[in-house]
């Protein structure tokens, strides 16, 4: 159930009976206790509107509203706040139905196709930490939206094109006849591009032979196309090792690289060209956008066809954009990308609606990012100030996870288990980084993020392990009746029972910092709970032990599917 919108209806529908429009209803959760659960703000504005005492209108809005059923008071505060408490029998009813749900009754929302386009890597090279950020936080995203109920699409639009292949198939096809096998030889990705780069810059021969095949692999030439797609398979294969041990939804069929937009790309040009959108410039095709004109007038200029005939980055994401419509029937798409690229999906998506490529139901939403830093505040390097390879960074998460648990091992004398010590590793690092606002650059630190305080998946994953011993030490309860007495099982119930509300903020923003932040206040209120209302204590009477016993499991559940959407592993043991 969606809490906030059903209160939000009913003052709505009070605002309504008294003649008053209902559009400016600014509902939102209390900050503080003593505020009561949520807040109703709209009396000030009205009264203002009215020219009335703000006291008297909110007066009124209380009299007129029916929410019997939902709050056990109502509370007019300050110059007309009205502070909303919850019903514990509301809270009863509702903690039982979702612990008998296994969706938390969370509703499902009407569908819509939701593109993806996600993780994305340049397959010339290793992944690097960029492809990171957008393959965990689009992965979080894709996973909430279809516990929503939507249909998504997932796209990895993979770099898979571009000039850059000509130097790299040359010194592929070098490698090859000198007996050497493609995939020892494309091992490193990074150390074979820079020795491609560096026979480019240095060999003119070479070089010679790198332009020619790419016009021969523009041409399609049967020879040429094997060794591209020798080399992208093996590439393939890197980015998939990663997204194994991230334990990321990603599959081949999901991609759907820029290469697979070839075919389209001279009709993309047409379209744009017959629309009069599309005009030369010296040569290139080129849109004028005056809507992102330049302070002294100038006009944008967005490059869709280079002078000599040659496509860019921008013509495929424009034949892209009308596959995702035509084929795909996409009501929404999201692309997950670093900031930087922020104007060039404002221009796309400028120059797709002008070519009518998407309408103006479906959305177009570039989500951008921020970057990864090192603890010295600069880009994130290895400390010879090289990209960091994925694979290794997660590699490494593993391996402090696993010292911190054989530390824990040696008081204990128990086994280390490498399951627990991937789940944590790999835990720690992605929520991170998701537990951050994705808009803002964040310092990547070890120490932080393994830390088991504080707002990390370690003391979540923590928290739910608790929480399923207390309830193995209990036994079978069956379906326990919730019976609410004590602040804190309310204030515990009331966050649990915002959850498809905070779901539902995660799809509409693609924030899934917001439901890092909602997990971290779910577990640091079971602790206060569970401090101040003992469960399995001598002398409970067992109605109450069993009530509680309830909110634990729902609490469990909350944060094992909340975790889960995140794309982090829980375990019933740590
Ligand atoms: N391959 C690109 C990069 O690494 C990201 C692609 C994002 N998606 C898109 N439709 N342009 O920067």
């Amino acid at each position: 159930m969606n809490l906030h919108a059903t209160l939000l209806q009913r003052f709505k529908s009070a605002l309504t009976t008294m003649g008053q429009p209902e559009a400016n209803a600014p509902l939102s959760r209390s900050t503080r206790a003593e505020f009561g659960d949520y807040q109703f703000n709209g009396a000030m504005g009205l009264a203002k509107a009215l020219k009335q005492n703000p006291r008297q209108i909110a007066q009124q809005i209380v009299d007129t509203v029916e929410v019997d059923d939902i709050a056990a008071k109502l509370e007019i505060a300050g110059p007309g706040f009205i502070n909303i408490y919850l019903k514990p029998a509301f809270l009863n009813m509702w903690v039982s139905e979702a612990l008998q749900d296994e969706r938390l009754s969370v509703a499902r929302q009407p569908e819509q196709t939701v593109v993806v386009d996600y993780s994305s890597p340049n397959l010339a090279k290793e992944m690097h930490v960029g492809h990171l950020r957008s393959t965990i936080i689009g992965d979080a995203v894709v996973k909430t939206l279809e516990f929503l109920g939507h249909n998504v699409v997932r796209q990895n639009h993979m770099g898979d094109w571009g000039t850059q292949f000509g130097m790299l198939l040359a010194h592929l096809s070098d490698q090859l006849a000198q007996n050497s096998v493609a995939e020892t030889a494309l091992s490193d990705l990074e150390d074979f591009y820079r020795a491609a780069k560096v026979r480019f810059d240095e060999e003119p021969d070479f070089a010679d032979r790198a332009r020619e095949y790419v016009v021969k692999l523009q041409g399609g030439d049967a020879q040429c196309m094997a060794l591209w797609q020798q080399f992208i398979d093996i590439s393939i294969q890197h980015s998939e090792e990663v997204y194994a041990l991230l334990n990321v939804s990603l599959t081949r069929d999901d991609i759907m690289g820029e290469s697979a937009y070839n075919a389209d790309l001279s009709q993309v040009i047409e379209a744009l060209k017959s629309r009069g959108i599309a005009v030369e410039d010296q040569g290139a095709q080129v849109v004028f956008l005056p809507e992102l004109a330049d302070k002294d007038g100038n006009p944008a200029v967005y490059i869709v066809q280079k002078s000599g005939g040659g496509y860019l980055y921008a013509t495929t994401d424009l034949a892209a954009i009308r596959y995702r419509n035509n084929t795909l029937h996409a009501d929404r798409t999201l692309i997950f990308t670093d900031a930087r690229q922020a104007l060039h999906f404002k221009q796309t998506e400028l120059v797709a609606r002008k070519a009518g490529f998407i309408d103006a139901s479906q959305s177009y939403e570039h989500c951008p990012f921020g970057m990864m830093l090192g603890k010295d505040g600069k880009p994130f390097k290895t400390r010879s100030g090289e990209t960091v390879k994925l694979h290794d960074l997660l590699v490494e998460g593993v391996e402090r996870a696993r010292a911190l648990l054989t530390e824990r091992a040696e008081h204990t004398g128990e086994q280390v288990d490498e399951q627990l010590a991937r789940k944590i590793g790999i835990g720690a690092i992605k929520y991170a980084d998701l537990s951050k606002n994705r808009t803002t650059d964040y310092v990547f630190d070890w120490d932080n993020m393994l830390s088991f305080e504080g707002n990390t998946a370690p003391y979540l994953q923590y928290a739910y392990t608790r929480i399923t011993s207390i309830l193995r030490k209990a036994g079978d309860v069956g379906q326990p009746a919730v019976s609410i007495t004590e602040p804190a099982e309310q204030t515990l119930a009331t966050k649990l029972a915002q959850f498809e509300e905070t779901l539902l903020a995660v799809s509409a923003e693609a924030t899934p910092h917001v439901l890092c932040a909602y997990l971290y206040d779910v577990a640091s209120h079971f602790m206060r709970f569970y401090e101040a209302c003992p469960i399995l204590k001598d002398g409970i009477a067992k109605e109450i032990r069993d009530s509680r016993l309830a909110l634990a499991m729902l609490t469990a559940n909350t944060l094992k599917t909340g975790l889960a959407l995140l794309g982090i592993e829980t375990a019933q043991r740590m």
